[in-house]
């Protein structure tokens, strides 16, 4: 009997292919979930389906890409320009990202939007068929592929099928409002199961599944006619390791120094995001000009590192915000820089990874203030960096990793005073406290790595399709 195989789906792969000067040039990415499933992937025939992210038309090109792919377990969907316009930037980030993330007002409910999200799911599906085999493994993540699951499970019955949504779900109150809740819902019920961050994504899903579709649970456990399905939360981790090590990497040292001598007699507050209207970075903008009108003596002393990494750059909202924060860093530079000193560094564009660890172990306050995320794995990585444990995470409750790091300044990121008032509690918090509520969080994320998380996936897994099995037998 040929070996099962584990195939994982998500809408990028993790590598980035692009053409330069007529070259195709491959970028891997260095994400949590590419760095947790690369000993996955990358044994015996498993492999990684998703879009390269570049249009290819030409059939010669496609082969090599495929080639070339083939060669690091992984095989492209290749999607068109319309396909990236209508399911990419369009039924993804433009009807599905803003409702799950609660910005009713943004999401868009337009029937072709939808007819392309079916049809690149099935593109999806295609391209799995062509390598799974009946009894194989699939882990389908996040939001762009809900549909996948039951179109998997149309044609491969006994798959074992898993499903990882990486951003929140929402109350049922919020998630019935799309026109398309019960595809969506029954797409995501192909899977034997099904991950969220957190225990209340979980709730909420498995309020909608009930009360749209009728299917009740125990303990998770969903009954859809001969089928069990379980619903888990799975809170995902970093690689602690890399960060921890990183900070002592000597390219990291050599930044950590040139960043500290300019950055000398100042306390540096770090804010580091994707650009997206989820992220709370107007209002971490708004929070430091009353702060400084507030707390006037830590004018020329404070200064906040605002990292915001392109992203999304078609889509409407993402254009407008990018404009709006211009503006705002412009004004409170303006109103508060002095000859010597500059409230606001801004970088719009991504760091290197030894710029990051760099910037981690070197500032006081990590200041990590979404609206709405599903886990965020940017505020770990500033505790898995200090090493001597000094420094002070502010983080907001509507982040799914303020579950499990409950040791850092939590706040509300709508409440600007109250953010206010933890940066001042922040920079004043004495050592003694800084280092015994960041042991506590090191010990969490030490023991809830990537790899434990990816474990802890695929054990559940094999137990649902047991218990699946138990049942077929009864
Ligand atoms: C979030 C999503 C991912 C997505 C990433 C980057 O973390 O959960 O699925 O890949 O953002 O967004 P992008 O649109 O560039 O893929």
């Amino acid at each position: 009997m040929p070996e099962k195989k584990i195939i994982i789906v998500s809408n990028r792969l993790p590598v980035t292919i692009q053409r330069e000067d007529g070259n195709l040039t491959f970028k891997p990415s260095a994400g949590g979930l590419a760095t947790g499933l690369s000993s996955v992937y990358r044994q015996g025939n498993n492999l990684w389906i998703g879009w390269p992210g570049l249009y290819s038309q030409q059939e010669a090109e496609k082969d090599l890409i495929t080639q070339n792919l083939r060669n690091d377990h992984m095989a492209p969907v290749f999607l068109t320009e319309e396909d990236v316009h209508e399911f990419y930037e369009g039924f993804s980030n433009k009807t599905l990202w803003p409702l799950f993330h609660y910005f009713t007002e943004y999401a868009q409910y337009q029937q072709v939007l939808w007819e392309a999200y079916e049809r690149v799911n099935r593109k999806f599906c295609a391209q799995v068929l062509q390598y799974a085999g009946p009894d194989d493994v699939i882990w389908v993540h996040d939001y762009q592929l809900l549909l996948l699951p039951s179109m998997i499970r149309e044609k491969l019955p006994n798959a074992t099928i898993g499903f990882f949504q990486h951003i929140p779900f929402p109350s049922f109150e919020i998630f019935r409002l799309l026109p398309w809740r019960k595809q969506i819902l029954e797409g995501m019920l192909g899977s034997d199961l099904i991950g969220f961050h957190t225990y209340d994504d979980m709730r909420h899903f498995l309020s909608s599944v009930s009360r749209i579709l009728g299917h009740n649970n125990t303990m998770g456990l969903v009954k859809k006619e001969n089928r069990l399905i379980q619903v888990d939360s799975f809170p995902m981790g970093i690689d602690y390791e890399k960060f921890a090590r990183g900070t002592k990497d000597p390219q990291t040292i050599e930044k950590y120094k040139r960043y500290e001598k300019l950055l000398s007699d100042q306390k540096v507050i770090i804010s580091i995001d994707r650009l997206d209207y989820s992220k709370g970075i107007k209002q971490r903008l708004k929070a430091m000009d009353i702060f400084f009108t507030r707390y006037p003596e830590y004018i020329g002393k404070v200064s906040l590192v605002l990292i915001v990494v392109p992203s999304r750059v078609k889509v409407d909202q993402y254009q407008a915000l990018k404009e709006e924060i211009d503006t705002m860093v412009g004004w409170l530079n303006g109103k508060y820089s002095r000859m010597d000193w500059t409230p606001i560094h801004y970088f719009y564009r991504s760091f290197s990874f030894h710029g990051l660890s760099a910037l981690y172990s070197s500032a006081e306050v990590a200041l990590i203030t979404p609206l709405r995320d599903g886990m965020n794995l940017v505020c770990k990585e500033f505790i898995a960096s200090k090493l001597d444990k000094k420094g002070v995470l502010i983080l907001s409750e509507m982040a799914g990793s303020a579950k499990e790091l409950s040791e850092a300044i939590l706040v509300n990121p709508n409440d600007i005073q109250q953010i206010v008032d933890a940066m001042y509690q922040a920079l004043t918090m004495p050592e003694e406290e800084q280092i015994a509520r960041n042991e506590e969080m090191q010990n969490k994320l030490k023991r809830y790595n990537i790899h434990r998380w990816v474990e802890m996936f695929m054990e559940q897994l094999e137990i649902v399709k047991q218990k699946q099995t138990e049942l077929e037998l009864r």
